[in-house]
């Protein structure tokens, strides 16, 4: 009952959200260094290059870059045995389409896994989080060019030499999925999945799948490798998992539920099965994509998945309105409100069961290890008078994701591997570039208005995952 004994308790963070550092030792700007600051309220943007007068808050990061040793020793302070984070695409190739890797971009991340294994915590290593070279967008424009498959295959390959032994847990692409929804996020969403730079007038749906569908098969590539190259290592894809319920037990609510599920994670299916769905090409053969090449598919049946890692917030629900008529196609601007759960300031909402749904929901498709790499609560964090942060709305989202992920172990015999919150660090928000959106058991002090001295200090749930760690997930 419960968690294996081996259970991989840590936290999450990205390269490009802490690092800072975005020039130094050779480094290149990426996709992430050219999104602007925004808020709640104000959308980030993305500059054609790094422009004059713009804020670009991923340049400074938390400055992980110089402080990863002391703030590693605060993770194994609260017991973690796992740490994911990203290696920075271009600090190895910083325009992406170089011949040979950058030396000092290598050593830096030889330094951080030697002080992981110092500290006993297994380093979970992301190749591209939202990291894609801005050399490669704005040349190649990403994945729209076939060339860029070589380039992430290279540097792939080069990290899986460099770091074999040192690394035994990959994963490929961040969330790649998040595309799925570019009508709401528009070319931002298609551009921090490393696909494309659009411009007024391209078709966005026929681009994204074409550039997912050469993301896909850069990973399925990239894991071949990875099993040729290191044969002891692991690597998984990671998915942006949040269900969507239909909005009533209306059939046409349902039907349009589970056409969601099937568009928002049919990659998920080619990263584990090695295939489309039939479900998906008949949605291509139907808009006439021809994108599919000869011998495509047999790259993606030898590029399949060891386990399938995935991050888990919320859960969305949906309405049918039956604009896309029979084809009952989903498009997220007919998601609806679900009365029966709460939201978070940015108004994600809260779903614990959700969890147990979606570890079910591949579980019964894929039969594969799980690991759970990103979860956790955005909130605006108050510092008492007497330095303290009592953070308890944290440790209640916290600890009833992690009863619900207990329960899928136990009552539905779900092969979890691991757990890694995010992020254990107060760091840069993906979608907002704020700082005040924090989501870390060390608090940093460093504000949206550039404010603080970027020192770092233990909330009240730093305590609280110790002992979490400390009892194997039996104490919450
Ligand atoms: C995930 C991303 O979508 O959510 C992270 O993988 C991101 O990079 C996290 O930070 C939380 O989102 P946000 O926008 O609150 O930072």
């Amino acid at each position: 009952m419960g968690f294996r004994k081996d259970f991989l308790w840590g936290g999450a963070i990205a390269a490009h959200q802490a690092e800072g550092a975005w020039d130094v030792d050779g480094k290149g700007p990426s996709i992430a260094d050219v999104m602007t600051a925004g808020d709640v309220k104000t959308p980030r943007r993305i500059t054609r290059g790094v422009l004059e007068g713009e804020v670009y808050p991923n340049h400074l990061g938390i400055d992980f870059y110089h402080h990863y040793a002391e703030d590693l020793e605060l993770c194994a302070e609260m017991g973690f045995k796992a740490f994911r984070t990203s290696i920075a695409w271009t600090r190895i190739f910083p325009n992406g389409d170089e011949e040979e890797p950058n030396e000092a971009g290598l050593k830096f991340y030889d330094d951080m896994f030697d002080k992981m294994r110092e500290l006993g915590i297994e380093p979970v290593i992301t190749l591209s989080h939202f990291e894609m070279p801005y050399g490669l967008a704005d040349k190649y424009n990403g994945f729209m060019d076939r060339r860029c498959i070589d380039f992430f295959v290279r540097y792939a390959s080069t990290c899986f030499k460099r770091y074999k032994g040192k690394v035994k847990y990959w994963m490929t692409f961040n969330e790649i999925n998040n595309q799925a929804e570019w009508r709401k996020m528009g070319a931002h969403h298609l551009a921090q999945e490393g696909a494309v730079l659009v411009k007024e007038g391209d078709d966005l749906e026929a681009m994204m799948y074409e550039s997912a569908h050469n993301e896909l098969l850069a990973s399925a590539l990239a894991i071949k490798a990875c099993h040729e190259i290191d044969p002891d290592a692991k690597i998984g894809c990671m998915i942006g998992m949040n269900g969507v319920y239909p909005a009533s037990p209306d059939p046409h609510d349902v039907l349009n539920a589970q056409k969601a599920m099937t568009q928002k994670y049919y990659y998920v299916h080619v990263h584990a099965k090695g295939h489309y769905p039939i479900n998906m090409l008949k949605k291509f053969e139907r808009k006439g994509y021809d994108f599919i090449k000869e011998g495509d598919a047999e790259i993606l049946a030898e590029g399949c998945v060891d386990y399938i890692g995935f991050s888990y917030y919320m859960s969305f629900a949906t309405k049918f309105t039956g604009r896309f008529g029979d084809t009952y196609d989903f498009s997220e601007e007919d998601y609806v409100r679900n009365t029966y759960l709460k939201a978070s300031d940015w108004g994600w909402q809260i779903d614990p069961v959700g969890l147990r749904w979606c570890l079910n929901w591949f579980n019964d498709r894929y039969e594969l290890p799980m690991m759970i790499v990103e979860n956790g609560f955005g909130a605006y964090d108050k510092v008492e008078e007497d330095g303290t942060i009592d953070d308890s709305y944290r440790i209640d989202y916290l600890a009833a994701h992690i009863k619900a992920m207990r329960d899928a172990v136990t009552y539905d015999g779900v092969d979890l591997l691991g757990y890694t919150m995010w992020a254990p660090i107060d760091i840069v928000s993906a979608s907002t570039g704020e700082y005040d959106k924090r989501y870390g058991f060390i608090f940093v002090n460093y504000n949206n208005k550039g404010e603080g001295d970027m020192s770092r200090g233990k909330k009240k749930s730093f305590y609280w995952y110790k002992n979490v760690i400390a009892t194997n997930g039996e104490e919450l």
